[in-house]
């Protein structure tokens, strides 16, 4: 075996007292590292190794179990639990807890022959077929009868065992079918929503068209996904119909998950916390607020790679929205670790393991467990790279982790440190939904746009937050909403109470132009925010002009613009050229003790720079200047400010601090300049008393020369 595991083997890596660079002890409270790891799929004789090998690296939490169904319950009723009751044993021994995932995900083949309708049916009315996994619908009474009898043995198995630190339950849930059982879950779900049939015609606008039903039998579900590239079906269904038919979906599987969760709540001690991980922000199938609001903690899976432009902002955003969706503790529950990919792969730069780790832990995460511990041998995920290759070997990977988690040891300094955000970014699940029925146009797209405006506060250095709509806003100074279709009166009033209590508000194009049912708000848009924004949507356009605007917020519209009545705002900037030339482009509205700004198009880089850049200056929020590939995440831990500086870039970037002098709590250096080199990252604290201050005040980084 080539690689560092040997020489750390016999350390005691426990131990406490040694010394870090910053010359503090390594405590017991810090961050927790661990690895999915899948003991069936490899020989009993190997588990104690890998358990010293996992240990050896500092490792303390294993995540198993969460799809062997078939290997804990090979027929129906008869469970085999001994395996993992060893693997647990072998583990255990080496100080390891263990996450236990219930592995529903994984419905076998012999549930599967004896209940077809377990299967989900695809939008296209075919039943999806049996080799992969996920194979399941989640509202199949066959498959809720499973469900009830594995997790209800698992429960009742391994719901004393004190090694047995947290339950996942199922993993990654999603998917969307077109069953009889979903047809009629649907029509039940309907009838709670609307209680009579009269209800659900009015919201739905069923006049039109003739869509008018008697009975909720009659209501089916709408057609396969309606939107062809070029933006034009003649299938597309009623909105109102296609919009609730997404919320059940999503509903559906907060409903199975509750279901899980309660049963397995009745069956364990109340130490064994209960999660389920989750895929980030860009999923955009399940309202991961109504989700999150299940479970004791957040967890979420973080693949930074899969992102084909390897942008850092993506699992930043992820990262603080998973957060947002608790404000409580945060766990990675799968975290990169080498190349990955299904039929082709993508690998990572040396470097990148760790300083996608440390980007996790700087956006909060309490636990990162590894993905996965062993290269698989067999199956799907042969090109999904552990810890470990394939052979069984350690590899330049288990180096990288054994460094980090040294580093993490030593840094006791994060133990109670917290992201520090001033900003929130605003997302709404059913606005997604919304858009995913009608996108009107792909510069409008919700993902991308929240992102490009996330990305923008980002690159200014500032701590943002990302929150589901309906969140408390009042910690923030300045709230950004970039895509918000679908509000309601009392959505629409918690804003308006955010801004007149001081609150700088700003909302993207198409705000407010959809009612929850789906319809076009009868006041016109933008619906329930007109009051507040003080400005009528008077025409739209789209399309491949680009008019610049221009004020005191300069750059270009794409793609979708607006023409503004003011009724009662002011300009922030105004069209220079185009239909609306000398229009408002960009409102901004005083509203009891704070402002309210509308942009009112697809704003391009250089409008949401310069925007943030005023509201910024207004509210003496700092910005930075930062070469693009460098992230700076602001961080607390009591009362101490720390600054997390990532280059995301392959050069090395020197990093110039206008403000006093600083140390660096990993590498030991203590200047006003420091070079990190390329995938690399410093953690700043204020060397001199009283520099806290001078936090913030206007830093200035330069870019590499
Ligand atoms: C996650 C999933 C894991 C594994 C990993 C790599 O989405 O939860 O089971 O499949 O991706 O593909």
């Amino acid at each position: 075996m080539r690689y560092c595991y040997q020489s750390h083997h016999g350390e005691k890596r426990n131990e406490k007292g040694d010394k870090g660079p910053n010359g503090v002890a390594a405590s017991d409270r810090r961050i927790r590292l661990g690895t999915a790891y899948y003991p069936e799929q490899s020989s009993r004789e190997r588990w104690a190794l890998d358990a010293e090998l996992m240990a050896d690296a500092g490792l303390s939490l294993v995540r198993m179990g969460e799809f062997a169904w078939d290997e804990l319950e090979p027929a129906p009723g008869r469970f085999e639990f001994g395996w993992l009751e060893d693997a647990i044993d072998v583990l255990a021994a080496r100080g390891l807890e263990i996450v236990l995932g219930t592995p529903t995900a994984t419905p076998p083949m012999w549930l599967v022959r004896e209940h077809p309708d377990v299967v989900p049916v695809a939008a296209d009315r075919h039943r999806v077929g049996f080799g992969n996994r996920r194979h399941y619908c989640p509202n199949s009474p066959p498959f809720l009868a499973a469900t009830d009898r594995i997790v209800a043995a698992l429960g009742g198995r391994f719901g004393a065992d004190a090694r047995v630190r947290a339950w996942q339950i199922d993993n990654e849930l999603g998917g969307r079918c077109w069953c009889d059982h979903c047809r009629t879950a649907f029509q039940r779900w309907l009838e709670r929503r609307y209680e009579t049939i009269e209800v659900l015609n009015e919201r739905w606008g069923t006049a039109f068209w003739s869509q008018r039903y008697d009975t909720w039998e009659e209501v089916g579900l709408p057609a396969p996904d309606p939107v062809p590239a070029d933006g034009f079906s003649r299938r597309a269904p009623n909105p109102g119909l296609a919009l609730d038919f997404r919320r059940f979906v999503s509903d559906s599987y907060v409903r199975y998950l509750r279901r899980q969760s309660e049963l397995l709540r009745s069956l364990v001690r109340p130490e064994q916390r209960i999660t389920h991980n989750l895929m980030g922000f860009d999923f955009a199938e399940i309202d991961y607020a109504a989700l999150g609001a299940e479970l004791d903690f957040v967890s979420w899976d973080n693949y930074p790679l899969l992102d084909p432009t390897g942008s850092w902002t993506r699992p930043a955003l992820s990262a603080d929205a998973m957060r947002g969706l608790k404000h409580g503790e945060v766990w990675v529950m799968e975290q990169q670790v080498g190349p990955l990919g299904w039929e082709y792969v993508r690998t990572p730069r040396r470097g990148q393991l760790r300083l996608h780790a440390y980007q996790a832990v700087a956006h909060g995460a309490e636990a990162l467990l590894f993905f996965r511990w062993r290269t698989a041998r067999f199956g799907t995920e042969q090109h999904w790279f552990g810890v470990l290759d394939a052979e069984a070997t350690a590899s330049r990977r288990y180096d990288e982790l054994c460094r980090l988690s040294d580093e993490l040891r030593r840094l006791n300094v994060l133990d109670d440190a917290e992201p520090d955000a001033g900003v929130a970014v605003v997302y709404d699940y059913d606005s997604r939904f919304a858009l995913q029925v009608q996108p009107a146009n792909a510069a409008l797209a919700h993902e991308p746009t929240v992102h490009r405006w996330y990305a923008a506060l980002r690159r200014l250095g500032l701590g943002v937050d990302a929150v589901p709509a309906g969140s408390d806003l009042s910690a923030y100074s300045l709230v950004v909403v970039p895509s918000i279709p679908v509000i309601d009166e009392p959505l629409a009033a918690g804003l308006s109470a955010y801004v007149e209590a001081g609150g700088v508000l700003v909302v993207g194009p198409r705000g407010g132009v959809r009612e929850p049912s789906g319809a076009v708000p009868a006041r016109g848009t933008p619906g329930w925010l007109d009051e507040l924004l003080g400005i009528e949507v008077s025409d739209i356009a789209s399309g491949g002009d680009r008019p610049a605007v221009h004020g005191l917020v300069s750059g270009a519209f794409a793609g979708w613009f607006e023409e503004l009545e003011r009724v009662d705002a002011a300009a922030l900037a105004r069209y220079v050229d185009g239909d609306f030339a000398g229009g408002t482009a960009i409102s901004e509205r005083r509203h009891g003790r704070g402002t309210a700004i509308y942009v009112g198009g697809a704003g391009d880089d250089a409008v949401l720079d310069s925007l943030f850049r005023v509201v910024c200056g207004r509210l003496e929020l700092p910005v930075f200047e930062l070469p693009d590939e460098v992230e700076l995440i602001p961080l607390r831990s009591h009362g101490e400010r720390l600054m997390f500086v990532l280059n995301h870039s392959d050069a090395e970037q020197r990093i110039g601090l206008s403000n006093g002098v600083w140390r660096d709590l990993i590498g030991g250096a203590v200047s006003d300049r420091f070079v990190v080199p390329k995938f690399d990252v410093v953690l700043l604290r204020p060397e001199e008393t009283g520099l806290e201050r001078l936090v913030a005040e206007q830093a200035v980084v330069e870019a590499a020369r």
